[in-house]
């Protein structure tokens, strides 16, 4: 089963997901990356996996540089597309062509807080518990029909620093998981 990860920075979910391999049976055939100076791509480097890199700040117009990852895409023919901390939004055609086969991992418990800083948001509406989402992509952002959601409670001394590491923690276990999961 062949999965393509995007990624735009530090990259830890992907390192998980590049380190599960064996053990769940997957096989990250290529990663995208619309950022050069991407610290992930160091894992891709790590595991010996092509990193496509093509910097969207070069492109004015989305549907052009989706176009661009849509002809990646066709080229490698996935079963599974791995958002994992991929930070732009996919123009609608690009998600229409590959409906099901894209998933997102979102550091919040859909359908709270879409969007950024959602520990922050977390922290400041004094939440119980806090979480992490994966769900499918559709054109609509953050929003699309959820596959597996996990939480924990918020401590009275946690900080937007601990809750972020906290929220990633928990999706380097369940994202690998589930994308095994997916592929069965
Ligand atoms: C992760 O926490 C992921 O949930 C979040 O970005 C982080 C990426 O971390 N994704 C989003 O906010 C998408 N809306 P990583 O680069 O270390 O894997």
């Amino acid at each position: 089963m062949r999965v393509v990860v995007f990624f735009s920075g530090t990259g830890t979910n992907l390192k998980s997901i590049l380190d599960h391999q064996n053990e769940y049976g997957y096989v990250v055939c290529s990663c995208f990356t619309n950022n050069p100076k991407a610290e992930g791509l160091i894992f891709c480097e790590e595991h010996k996996v092509n990193c496509k890199i093509i910097d969207h700040k070069d492109f004015n117009n989305r549907e052009e540089y989706d176009g661009l990852i849509n002809s990646f895409l066709e080229n490698l023919n996935p079963d599974l597309i791995v958002l994992a901390g991929y930070m732009r939004i996919m123009s609608k055609s690009l998600v229409d062509n590959w409906e099901g086969q894209i998933v997102n991992i979102h550091p919040s418990l859909l359908p709270k807080y879409p969007g950024l800083h959602t520990h922050q948001r977390a922290l400041k509406a004094k939440d119980k518990v806090h979480g992490s989402t994966i769900h499918f992509v559709t054109s609509e952002l953050d929003a699309g029909p959820i596959i597996r959601q996990e939480s924990f409670e918020i401590e009275s001394s946690d900080t937007t620093e601990s809750l972020i590491k906290k929220v990633k923690n928990l999706e380097h276990k369940i994202y690998p998981e589930t994308i095994s999961l997916l592929l069965k």
